[in-house]
């Protein structure tokens, strides 16, 4: 049962992704000119997408995977372009309908986008889970929940992103105010990197994984780290 600050954050978020960010958030993800401080964001969201399917086998063929919060597919059809049968799922109707758009004929694998929540009973198992910049909008405590309940669907990799709490990135939020709401990011919750390794290693339902690579991005206005969990 998820917990009341999950369902209520959750609902923030498919709000503000399905209606008031919607469109910025399309054009953020196709190669649609964008202001200095987007170009920023979309290139170092460029580089965590290069960094997470550069942890995963080059090759997907038959191979199941999950991307959860998976906005506009990006992810998924790179992942799909490798051969993988992807299962892409997102709180947000208008991000999923633009998400099926983008797919191409021939694709070697296969995508099914589906709207919903990431977290929601009877999907299979999946060979890898990845889920990138959609836990950073969560607590600790219930980013923790969301990791475990993916890990439990992961037969051999998990990757995730958190936002990172440093020094200067709590300016960079400070500063972030300041600009107009348009070119402002939704609500992102930093994490310490040590608060999540010690919520993973102390986390019952992740007891069978351990921390494998991590690697931060920071490109202007984009901070992000990538956590990769492996079969301990
Ligand atoms: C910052 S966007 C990232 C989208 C995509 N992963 C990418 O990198 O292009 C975060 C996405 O996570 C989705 N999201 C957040 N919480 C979710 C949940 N509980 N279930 C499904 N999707 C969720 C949001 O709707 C949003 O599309």
């Amino acid at each position: 049962m998820p917990s009341s600050s999950y369902q209520q954050r959750r609902s923030q978020i498919e709000a503000y992704f399905d209606r008031t960010a919607a469109d910025a958030w399309k054009r953020l993800t196709s190669d649609a000119p964008v202001s200095g401080i987007r170009a920023t964001v979309r290139a170092g969201r460029d580089e965590m997408r290069a960094t997470l399917l550069g942890w995963l086998p080059s090759d997907l063929s038959g191979r199941r995977l999950l991307d959860a919060g998976c906005g506009t597919g990006m992810l998924a059809l790179e992942a799909a372009r490798r051969g993988a049968d992807v299962y892409a799922v997102d709180l947000s109707p208008t991000l999923i309908a633009n998400a099926c758009e983008r797919v191409p004929d021939g694709l070697p694998g296969r995508i099914e986008f589906a709207v919903g929540d990431m977290l929601a009973p009877g999907q299979d198992q999946f060979d890898f889970v990845v889920s990138m910049d959609s836990i950073i909008h969560y607590e600790l405590d219930d980013a923790l929940a969301v990791v475990a309940g993916l890990a439990g669907r992961a037969r051999e990799q998990v990757l995730f992103t958190f936002a990172p709490r440093t020094t200067a990135l709590a300016m960079m939020h400070a500063v972030g105010q300041l600009f107009p709401r348009a070119d402002r990011s939704p609500a992102i919750v930093p994490v310490a990197e040590r608060a999540l390794r010690s919520g993973i290693g102390a986390d019952a339902g992740l007891g069978a994984w351990c921390v494998g690579r991590t690697r931060r991005i920071s490109r202007g206005f984009y901070t992000s780290q990538a956590m990769e969990l492996v079969r301990s």
